[in-house]
């Protein structure tokens, strides 16, 4: 493709050159089964039924007093979903599902050791050891509605006891992610005002037992520095007989929950019915600039999202076995391994470790076990898995009959890999598009009613109507190749509420933008802007080409960070793309590109030339790399997204900041070396 080619576009626009992709289709079987196989749920839930349509999802709760308005928009942009009514989400999660389904596994939990048993809970046993804990949170504790408390725990089914514990109090939980960091997690305690905080004493991480109780010290000097004094620490243990940690106690301020817990053995708390409205938990998001923002999410109207979107969107029933392969600490863990998958009745497997541990076929082995159905997880993992045991997933025998993408754009070639390879060519995909501030689903196809497209998330999910602005509030048109800022037109019940204590800044980061008149009252002038770019396709369906920020200026020409390394995939040998902006004089920015190879393939001058080649016949000559770099590994953050910042200042010989929390920093001083030979 010459210059020329481009389509045209204004400086507030993007012009992308996507290759339209074959569409794929669910099979017979798995319509026959599926929860919606209705396409009239577009009408019901069609912008002319805003926003009664949304009692479709509140009834699928069982609520203490019924609501009697829909959405209260008085306080705009913090809207009020299901105004009136109460209810508790540790009941909706447990104890309506004791009279057909006490028996029935909650949680299996997977220890990384394979030979650790697997943990089974049933709704039975989960509804004993949330009540005794809840109990002990009240009384010892001295918890009560309202409180915030922050949880800094691994992949342990204790994780979700004590989230379901705060909730029968009406306690908001603010989950940490356990690999972030006690200095991360203390900022976070001091933001929330937690005087609370419950940890473990340690978990098995790739192989190791590592001692997590030692992020503690850290975590609550931090948060003192803050002002936030922290009064009691819990510490589940590991291991019931053995303490996994060095760390010692701090004397009346730290306890093994473990100890404790003996006590309120039998003990059972009564659910407190919460107003619709108040806050469930939240959960910290870090933005390109400032404090993590803590995302305040409410009662009623997420969980009536969360139960919507996981019963059609994701398609579980009561019967499913359903492993979402997300971290807790994330939304994605919230949503769609606790909350969404509970409240149906569903069995949601939880693993400890690193999904290629010890080996590629770990993840697979684990699904065949417990004959997993429905899978879940990252384009990361998928690229991780891809790399590490191309061909694991046919040495076992597992059949998945749906999967679900989620957290970044999927190329299309690894989309093949994950429908053809590790979905046997029998499971469905939802590339599910959404973010930490939406609680549920934005964009996906509904399995059962549409068909697939490599690397395009899809249109709105029911009752979401999504729109393309340009940088001067002009729809972008379905088709014309443009791409823009993608919003939604409408508020939905997932929707956070505000950013924990700093409404100013909820207002200015999500609504300021494309906001008609900051008085106004009226839904329709407050479209949430979600700060992704993303191009619709004539179909209907969206493409997320990653944040706004992630666009190279080439030379006036805007590229999608995303679209460049979607291209360099498309070479055989490549496993993982990173593309990341240098300066140049002459261009402004040209691409530098990052790349790792698949297992047992050596770097070669042949491999470079192919992706620049690649690049130019699929984008063009505009988008020509200054470099390639083949590196050994990319820079990782612990929840496995490439850091392109980190990429980036080494590139443009910047200031790399500090690398100490990511997964893998000694692969930084390696690639340093690589690209400025020192
Ligand atoms: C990106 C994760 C493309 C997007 C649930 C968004 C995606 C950010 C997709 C939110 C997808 C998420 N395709 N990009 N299917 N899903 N993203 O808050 O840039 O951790 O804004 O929530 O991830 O990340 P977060």
């Amino acid at each position: 493709m010459g210059d020329q080619d481009f389509v045209k576009s204004s400086e507030a626009q993007i012009a992308v050159h996507w290759q339209e992709e074959d569409k794929f289709y669910p099979s017979a079987s798995f319509i026959a089964q599926a929860n919606m196989t209705d396409a009239e749920i577009y009408k019901r839930f069609g912008l002319e039924n805003f926003p009664e349509c949304y009692k479709e999802y509140a009834d699928l709760l069982t609520w203490d007093k019924y609501w009697h308005t829909t959405l209260d928009t008085s306080d705009a942009p913090s809207w009020k979903w299901f105004v009136g009514g109460k209810i508790n989400a540790s009941f909706n999660c447990i104890d309506r599902h004791l009279p057909l389904h006490k028996n029935k596994a909650a949680i299996i939990w997977v220890p990384e050791p394979e030979d650790e048993p697997h943990v089974v809970i049933t709704f039975q046993e989960l509804y004993v050891r949330v009540n005794e804990y809840a109990s002990l949170l009240q009384d010892f504790v001295g918890l009560k509605t309202g409180d915030r408390v922050t949880i800094h725990m691994p992949m342990v089914p204790e994780l979700p006891i004590t989230m379901l514990a705060c909730a029968r109090l009406g306690v908001i939980h603010s989950v940490v992610f356990g690999g972030f960091s006690g200095k991360a997690c203390g900022e976070r305690i001091a933001d929330s005002g937690s005087r609370v905080l419950i940890t473990m004493d340690g978990y098995y991480r790739n192989g190791k037992l590592l001692d997590h109780q030692e992020k503690t010290k850290l975590a609550v000097d931090a948060a003192e520095e803050n002002g936030q004094k922290v009064d009691k620490v819990l510490v589940w243990k590991r291991y019931r007989d053995q303490n996994s940690s060095e760390v010692a106690m701090v004397k009346d301020r730290d306890f093994y929950v473990n100890d404790l817990l003996p006590e309120y053995t039998g003990k059972r708390v009564a659910p407190v019915p919460m107003p619709a409205e108040a806050p469930l938990f939240l959960m910290y998001t870090s933005g390109t600039t400032g404090n993590p923002k803590g995302c305040q999410h409410s009662t009623g109207g997420y969980l009536a999202y969360a139960a919507g979107t996981s019963k059609f969107v994701q398609d579980i029933h009561p019967e499913d076995v359903y492993w979402c392969m997300a971290d807790i600490g994330w939304i994605t863990g919230h949503s769609y391994i606790v909350y969404g998958p509970l409240v149906l009745a569903a069995t949601s497997v939880m693993y400890e470790g690193v999904p290629g541990f010890p080996d590629p076929g770990r993840a697979w082995r684990i699904a065949e076990q417990l004959d997993v159905n429905i899978f879940h997880t990252a384009p990361t993992t998928v690229r991780m898995l891809r790399k590490a045991g191309p061909d694991e997933p046919q040495k076992y025998n597992y059949h998945f009959k749906h999967m679900t993408t989620v957290g970044e754009p999927i190329e299309p070639e690894v989309w093949k890999w994950y429908y053809n390879v590790v979905g046997k060519g029998e499971a469905v995909i939802v590339d599910t598009y959404w973010q930490t501030e939406t609680g549920g689903f934005l964009c996906s196809t509904m399995p059962a009613l549409q068909a697939m497209k490599p690397g395009s998330a899809g249109p709105g999910v029911p009752g979401i109507h999504p729109v393309i602005y340009d940088e001067d509030e002009n729809e972008v048109e379905a088709g014309s190749g443009i791409a823009g800022n993608i919003c939604i037109r409408n508020p939905w019940p997932g929707a956070f509420q505000t950013i924990w204590g700093d409404r100013e800044r909820y207002v200015k980061t999500y609504y300021e933008k494309y906001n008609k008149d900051p008085k106004s009252k009226d839904w329709r002038d407050w479209p949430y802007f979600t700060g992704d770019a993303a191009v619709l396709a004539e179909d209907g369906y969206f493409r997320i080409l990653g944040r706004v920020d992630d666009v190279i200026n080439v030379a006036g020409h805007r590229l999608g960070t995303k679209e460049l390394e979607s291209a360099c995939l498309v070479v055989p040998e490549i496993a993982e793309a990173a593309v990341v902006p240098v300066a140049d004089e002459i261009k402004g920015k040209v691409p530098d590109i990052y790349v790792a190879l698949k297992p047992g393939i050596k770097p070669s001058k042949k491999i470079e030339e192919a992706i620049i080649s690649e690049i130019e016949t699929s984008i063009g000559k505009i988008a020509r790399p200054k470099h390639v770099y083949i590196v050994p590994d990319m820079p990782k953050t612990r929840s496995g997204k490439i850091m392109r910042r980190v990429l980036a200042s080494i590139s443009n010989r910047g200031d790399i900041g500090d690398v100490t929390t990511l997964a893998n920093p000694e692969i930084v001083d390696n690639i340093l070396k690589m690209v400025q030979g020192n």
